[in-house]
């Protein structure tokens, strides 16, 4: 075997790794330079010789660094992002190094192991039934697809209909329900699965986003036969946590005549319940059928890992196992490719594993307790600026916000323009959106870094672009 020289290479990757990583805090949230500026940098043609190794890194890393977000910085509040901590990247790099294709747990025992482990201990964490399967994918986006395949597969098996074998065509109608701000991965999801994404029923909403129990039993006595029913745990503007025990109720109510599926989106918020402070805001969550949440979001992980977990282990099996001849073949041990879309697929869980082991249980719930509470301060922050207001109900790690134009035009106008003055300004990186045909800026508190340093500074910056200055 040829045996590369490792060390210039990684030692390259080392150094840039830590380049960025402690100097982190003191540059600014956003890119230098954009896409245009990156590709006119970047953009060769495809070389016809090579490079030593430790060159490529070394170069490479210089000149992507003015492109890139410091996405795991403590002002850093867009979409929902967690920053990665130092045990998981570490590992990250481990899994790189050792290059399993963790699809079967016998030719990769140790990485296969890790990952039945960690799912074992996500369940207890979440304190989820302890007999569910677990399966490790790119994003809460597959997550919500692998839950609601076995959900389709099985209320469909309930009425006789096996659409693993025979497909869709000729099956009976599958009713999806949704509350009012379902998340877009789940329309997606219910796209691919054939289900027909403008076919779902949308149930009306709180003015915090959460689904409302009672519209959801009259929109599920208004459709007969199999029904998968989708909740949230932490919707994307306003946090919001659906009535998860009053939704498992109407839920509960209908199985007994027809089958019924309850799964939970739970990227945003899943974590909150390894907080005994955050636990009773998602009780009955244990209720469901199946859940999908995000280690790169809350538990700070860092890209890519997002978690689906079913109840009915034989039914997420039937819906994503593969076996072939040339594959060794399933014996007692937990095999990855049971579970996941993927076959070929690297050893995701591994930097779960280490996330999980360095932080425990009170690491992970001193966390999301931190962040609620930052979100609070935030939110007590922004209601203090004149003329700006707090359009949500803090009750997690979301906080929505709309700025009133001091000129009295044109409030949607004037809330958009503030947020790119923000984002300019390189203090602190929210993102924008449309709630209830209104413009806001939404921070997302989901880094484990944020203190109420970042929140100071991120107030004032915001009442700065609210005066119209970067
Ligand atoms: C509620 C919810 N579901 C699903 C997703 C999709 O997550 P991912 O980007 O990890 O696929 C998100 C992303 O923010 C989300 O907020």
């Amino acid at each position: 075997m040829r045996v590369p020289e490792w060390r210039p290479a990684l030692t390259a990757a080392h150094d840039a790794a830590l380049d960025w990583l402690e100097h982190l805090s003191e540059r600014s949230v956003r890119p230098d330079v954009d896409y245009d500026a990156m590709y006119e940098a970047l953009a060769e043609p495809m070389p016809e010789e090579g490079l030593p190794p430790e060159q490529v890194i070394s170069e490479l890393a210089a000149a992507v660094k003015p492109g890139l977000m410091a996405m795991n910085h403590g002002r850093f509040f867009g979409w929902v992002i967690g920053g990665a901590m130092p045990a998981g990247v570490a590992a990250d790099w481990l899994v790189a190094a050792w290059d399993q294709n963790t699809a079967m747990a016998e030719p990769t025992p140790g990485v296969s192991t890790l990952e039945a482990v960690t799912a074992e201990w996500l369940l207890q964490l979440l304190d989820l039934p302890r007999t569910s399967s677990v399966a490790f994918v790119t994003g809460a986006q597959v997550a919500n697809l692998v839950c609601l395949v076995a959900a389709r597969d099985l209320v469909l098996a309930d009425v006789g209909w096996d659409v693993e074998g025979d497909g869709l065509v000729g099956a009976p109608p599958v009713s999806v329900l949704v509350g009012e701000f379902v998340h877009h991965t789940v329309g997606k999801a219910v796209r691919i699965l054939g289900l027909g994404e403008s076919r779902m029923v949308e149930v009306a909403a709180d003015d915090n986003a959460r689904m409302r129990p009672e519209a959801l039993a009259e929109a599920l006595s208004a459709v007969t036969g199999p029904a998968i029913v989708c909740a949230q745990a932490g919707e994307i503007a306003t946090g919001g946590i659906d009535p998860l025990a009053a939704i498992a109720d109407v839920v509960d109510a209908r199985r007994g005549h027809a089958p019924t599926w309850l799964h939970i989106d739970g990227a945003i918020g899943l974590f909150g319940r390894a907080s005994g402070v955050l636990a009773p805001k998602f009780a009955g969550a244990e209720r469901a059928d199946s859940w999908c949440t995000d280690a790169h979001k809350w538990l700070n992980t860092p890209y890519d890992c997002g978690i689906a977990i079913v109840r009915d282990r034989e039914a997420h099996h039937r819906a994503m196992t593969l076996h072939a001849s040339y594959l060794p073949q399933p014996g007692a041990a937990r095999d990855p490719i049971d579970w996941n879309p993927e076959m070929s697929r690297r050893a995701r869980a591994t930097a779960v594993y280490a996330t999980l082991r360095s932080l425990g249980r009170e690491g992970v719930a001193e966390i999301v307790e931190r962040d609620c509470e930052m979100a609070r301060l935030l939110a007590d922050g922004v209601r203090a600026i004149p003329g700006a207001e707090v359009c949500n109900e803090v009750e997690l790690n979301q906080v929505l916000v709309r700025l009133h134009d001091p000129a009295g035009q044109d409030d949607d106008a004037h809330t958009r323009a503030t947020l790119s003055r923000l984002q300019a300004s390189g203090v602190a990186y929210p993102s924008g959106t449309t709630f209830r045909c209104q413009a806001a800026i939404r921070f997302s508190v989901a880094n484990w870094a944020t203190d109420a340093d970042d929140v100071k500074q991120t107030v004032s910056a915001l009442a700065l672009a609210h005066c119209g200055a970067a």
